[in-house]
């Protein structure tokens, strides 16, 4: 259990005082226009003064046009930056390296938020349109500025969204882009919005902002050995400090028959990653799980509905080495007792058998 309060140096930017990431969590608790509330304040404060190494906001839009959710905290505009800057110093005064999620929710926009979604093709599904190639260019550039505006409000760093389905996987998936110019067709164009996206962070804020990316492997038209290529490609070239393995279940198999009897994480532990930092998401509810991640060669743990049910799970999992979440269901009051508003509260209900 010591292991996973050892301090994690990383490639660059501040170390971590232990190896528990807060995972991305949207709470649809910020304004309508993407500005910080109280509520979104508390909550996120409250888990970095719960111990974890690293306090990740929800995803957070870099464009009106990429909302995935209403009340999204966002990253758009220069409106955002009071907000943002009063929570990177509620963070840091709470003992946590900080870091904002970029996201774009592409054609998984809903059209009440923004409209006519887009998307890297045309999409008859979601009734998304193909963007320009001048629109692809000004979303990899959106993402950059609302990396430069996180390091202006005093964030430590960001963490890349390519998880999900959202707009840098549906580039990734063969399946939905389907574009003939170079973000699409071969694996290298469509891995090229991604890329340039990753380097053009690294070249726009200063040298030890601390840059991660997040990748899921499964669904959304996605390749598993492709994704696995990918994350290969960025763990060689070290631009990252660290990559966050989206994997809803850290000891599921992979759902392609090739690669049967194995875990799925098992594909990424194993590629070289020279000192990038390792950390996968998936039902760690307590203490157990916690360290069986990083026996099985993750450099870090990262908490989603465990954080939710106890802002201190790391603080929890140190006193006791047999801690467990509570049981669900649990009371709204409970959530409430742990900093959730009753509109999170709300939307937690969404996820069956959560709350009672
Ligand atoms: C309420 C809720 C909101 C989430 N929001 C995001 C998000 O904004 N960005 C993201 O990458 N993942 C999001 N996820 C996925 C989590 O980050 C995490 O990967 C997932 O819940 C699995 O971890 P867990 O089993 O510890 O909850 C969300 C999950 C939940 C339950």
């Amino acid at each position: 259990m010591d292991r996973l309060f050892e301090p994690m140096t990383l490639l660059r930017g501040p170390a971590w005082k232990n190896r528990f990431m807060l995972a991305p969590l949207t709470n649809q608790q910020s304004h309508p226009d993407g500005r910080l509330s109280d509520a979104e304040y508390r909550w996120l404060t409250m888990r970095a003064t719960g111990g974890f190494g690293l306090v990740m906001t929800a995803a957070s839009h870099v464009q009106a046009a990429g909302q995935g959710f209403p009340g999204q905290i966002g990253c758009f505009g220069d409106e955002h930056l009071e907000g943002l800057t009063r929570l990177a110093a509620g963070i840091r005064a709470g003992g946590a390296v900080s870091s904002v999620q970029l996201h774009h929710a592409g054609n998984r926009a809903p059209k009440e938020l923004v409209g006519t979604p887009v998307c890297p093709s045309d999409d008859a599904e979601t009734g998304a349109r193909a963007l320009t190639l001048a629109e692809v260019e000004a979303v990899r550039d959106d993402f950059i500025a609302a990396a430069k505006r996180a390091e202006k409000a005093g964030f430590d760093g960001v963490e890349v969204h390519g998880a999900h389905g959202y707009i840098l996987a549906q580039f990734l998936s063969p399946e939905v882009n389907r574009r003939d110019d170079r973000y699409g067709g071969s694996l290298e164009n469509r891995a090229r919005l991604i890329l340039e996206v990753l380097a053009g962070i690294r070249a726009a804020c200063r040298p030890d902002f601390q840059l991660g990316l997040r990748l899921s492997p499964e669904r959304f038209g996605l390749v598993l050995p492709e994704i696995r290529e990918v994350a290969a490609e960025i763990l060689r070239a070290g631009q990252i400090d660290y990559l966050d393995m989206s994997l809803w279940d850290i000891g599921k198999e992979p759902m392609d028959d090739a690669f049967k009897g194995r875990t799925l994480m098992s594909l990424f532990t194993e590629l070289p990653r020279g000192d990038v930092r390792l950390g996968a998401a998936g039902k760690v509810m307590g203490a157990e799980s916690a360290k069986s991640l990083l026996d099985a060669g993750c450099d870090f743990v990262v908490v989603g509905r465990g954080a939710i049910l106890r802002h201190d799970f790391p603080e929890r999992v140190r006193h006791d080495n047999a801690y467990n979440s509570p049981t669900l269901p649990v009371t709204a009051r409970h959530l409430m007792d742990e900093g959730l508003s009753s509109g999170f509260v709300d939307y937690m209900k969404n996820w069956k058998g959560f709350v009672a």
